[in-house]
């Protein structure tokens, strides 16, 4: 089954990641009036329109262009898709979020906005334990009612992978029971992308979900000053097999004085290592104290956060190969510093991009807006933030082979912009320029206002 996308105004053909800092900008090639051949729910072909090969044309010598796609036959192409000179990406990933919550914390919102800080409402027993009620109390199927909408509104953000942590159960039942929310809303993402099933092109569908267990998120309060034994029950090989067969293929820590140790922190890697649940880490975000040391030594996929990053992390995870996850959206939302994005870039790190989306920290679920923030505060360029995106981001969820670029063979994962070029996509923050998403190949989301909005630009 083929599928073309053609009459692309630009299309940006980002390499598999990962990608390291310096060379993240100009590893992007920007093709204009490009075309994409789609083969099932891969990439086939891409490249300028009039360079399209004969096989793809009908008759052979014919030349595309949007007054004439009506020569493209229809007996080859099952399905034929106009750009209207928008601008192509890969689909985004957003690689770090916690969107499987019950509850809202706006309190602690207005709390903060009065001067409170994150680290004084978590120590007065708020944060993470009031989301933790609140999810205890709710069933699987509330969470999934609950995650399903936020899920959707991430695709039509052009999300197209979301990697989701637990850790607001604190026991191996609310644990387990955030995971199989996981699995449950994973299987139902994939069953609607068969590419053999004809699109719908209402049917929102949901991203690719990706699992990281986050038992070590905080200590819960029927344990407090018992830190040990509670991480013993947590990390059990009986609960550590558990937590495998749910699918989770990542271990995450709150590495930080207020939640766990370094030296609790690598006990708990090496341990869930051996069962198959690669490290990433939630380091230097408040304090520095050698979390992100800690993630080169355990070898970790990712350390996230990083506002507090220091040189001798830097050098640690530049020699693991540790990608650099940065989280605007969640500084900006607690009105703290920035990470340095400009330093870590330089140090030679691959960097990555996410929302961090969580109900305390940031409740913010759009990645674009996120992207524009990583401009704005972050002096990162636009090229820079979507390689961070889309292959670095991918590099973060060890789907690189198959994720986060436009590239021959890679997943058919891709977003038409309502914009004509990426830079205004970023520059109008806060806007809705998503024109359509396609995710193995399908559209799953139409935003059905492209017309307008790009008359309004030309
Ligand atoms: O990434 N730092 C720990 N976890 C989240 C916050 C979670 C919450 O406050 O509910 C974060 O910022
Ligand atoms: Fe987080």
């Amino acid at each position: 089954m083929y599928t073309l996308i053609h009459n692309i105004g630009q299309l940006l053909i980002v390499p598999p990641g990962p990608i390291a800092g310096p060379r993240m900008a100009e590893a992007v090639q920007i093709v204009e009036h490009a075309t994409v051949v789609i083969e099932d729910d891969k990439i086939k072909w891409f490249g300028r329109e009039s360079d399209l090969p004969p096989e793809f044309r009908n008759p052979p010598s014919a030349i595309l262009n949007s007054a004439q796609s009506s020569v493209l036959s229809p007996q080859f192409f099952s399905s034929i898709i106009d750009a209207r000179g928008g601008c192509v990406i890969p689909g985004l990933i957003d690689c770090h979020t916690h969107t499987v919550f019950a509850g809202t914390r706006e309190h602690e919102f207005a709390l903060r906005c009065a001067g409170k800080t994150y680290k004084e409402i978590a120590r007065a027993g708020g944060g993470i334990r009031n989301t933790m009620q609140a999810v205890r109390a709710a069933t699987k199927d509330q969470l999934i009612e609950l995650a399903r909408p936020r899920l959707r509104h991430m695709l039509q953000n052009g999300v197209t992978c979301v990697e989701i942590k637990s850790g607001y159960g604190l026991t191996p039942a609310d644990e387990l029971k955030m995971l199989n929310t996981l699995a449950e809303l994973r299987s139902e993402g994939a069953a609607g992308f068969s590419p053999r099933v004809s699109p719908n092109p209402n049917h929102a569908g949901l991203p690719e979900l990706v699992s990281t267990y986050l038992a070590a998120h905080t200590i819960p309060p029927e344990f407090t000053s018992r830190a040990d034994e509670y991480l013993d029950q947590m990390f059990s090989d009986d609960m550590l097999k558990q937590v495998a067969a749910t699918g989770a293929e990542f271990c995450d820590v709150f590495c930080e004085n207020i939640a766990f140790s370094v030296e609790q922190s690598r006990r708990l890697f090496e341990k869930a290592k051996r069962f198959g649940l690669r490290p990433r880490v939630h380091a230097d975000q408040i304090t520095q104290m050698g979390a992100s040391r800690l993630a080169g030594k355990v070898g970790a996929i990712s350390a996230d956060h990083l506002e507090k990053i220091d040189d001798a992390g830097l050098s640690a995870m530049k020699a693991a190969g540790t990608i650099a996850v940065l989280l605007p959206g969640s500084s900006f939302f607690l009105g703290v510093p920035q990470a340095p994005a400009r330093r870590i870039l330089d140090a030679g790190l691959p960097v990555a991009i996410a929302t961090d989306f969580n109900p305390g920290s940031c409740m913010i679920s759009s990645l674009p807006l996120v992207m524009s923030i990583a401009c704005c505060q972050r002096k990162m360029t636009p090229l820079e933030v979507l390689v961070a995106c889309t292959a670095n981001a991918a590099a973060a969820l060890n789907r690189h082979d198959r994720l986060g670029a436009v590239a021959v063979g890679h997943q058919a994962d891709l977003v038409i912009l309502a914009t004509p070029n990426f830079d205004r996509f970023l520059y109008e923050i806060g806007q809705s320029l998503i024109q359509r998403v396609i995710r193995k190949g399908i559209v799953t989301f139409d935003g059905n206002t492209t017309q307008d909005i790009l008359a309004s630009h030309n």
